[in-house]
């Protein structure tokens, strides 16, 4: 477990950029955290510092986007970014075709309690929670020692 205080928008984008260092195929992030407490946030500055240059919506109605962070570099992998809020039942995953997106993609989940089960095992989880002051945060990463170790050096 590792917790870090983000004084503002700028430590999150920080610690998002050293982050998406670290990710690959296969991996799976959940973001859990109150309304407006900073998943997107966090998830757009993965997608931005993987290569991508435009706009990042949040999914809050189409529930998935992908991204081709790297076209031109094969070493970056695509990302899919969810926002399972407006999930109305877990199964309903299966038809977004998520099973895809965790064999070949970067996957990052807002709200991952809406996918139940069918949430892998394996995966980084991220906490965000409102800070002192208004524009900061406390974040949190938990996951399995594997996780553990490869997020050791993280640090804002
Ligand atoms: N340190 C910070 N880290 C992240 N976001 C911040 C920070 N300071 C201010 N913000 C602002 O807080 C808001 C967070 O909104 P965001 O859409 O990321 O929330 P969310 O957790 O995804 O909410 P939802 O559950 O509705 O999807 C944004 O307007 C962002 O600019
Ligand atoms: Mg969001």
């Amino acid at each position: 477990m590792k917790k870090f205080y983000l004084k503002n928008l700028t430590k999150s984008r920080l610690l998002a950029g050293q982050l998406s260092e670290l990710l690959k195929t296969g991996d799976v992030l959940t973001f859990e955290g109150k309304l407006g407490s900073g998943k997107t946030e966090f998830c757009r500055a993965i997608i931005h510092s993987l290569g991508y240059n435009e706009d990042v919506p949040s999914p809050t109605f189409n529930l998935v986007q992908t991204y081709e962070p790297g076209l031109d570099d094969p070493l970056i992998p695509p990302v899919w970014h969810m926002d399972l809020f407006r999930l109305e039942s877990a199964e309903d995953v299966i038809e977004l075709g998520v099973e895809v997106g965790f064999d070949t993609a970067i996957t990052l989940i807002e709200w991952p309690d809406r996918m139940g089960n069918y949430l892998p095992l394996e995966h980084l989880k991220i906490s965000l929670f409102q800070g002192d002051i208004e524009d900061s945060r406390y974040i949190s990463f938990k996951g399995s020692s594997n996780w553990e170790q490869r997020i050791e050096r993280l640090n804002v």
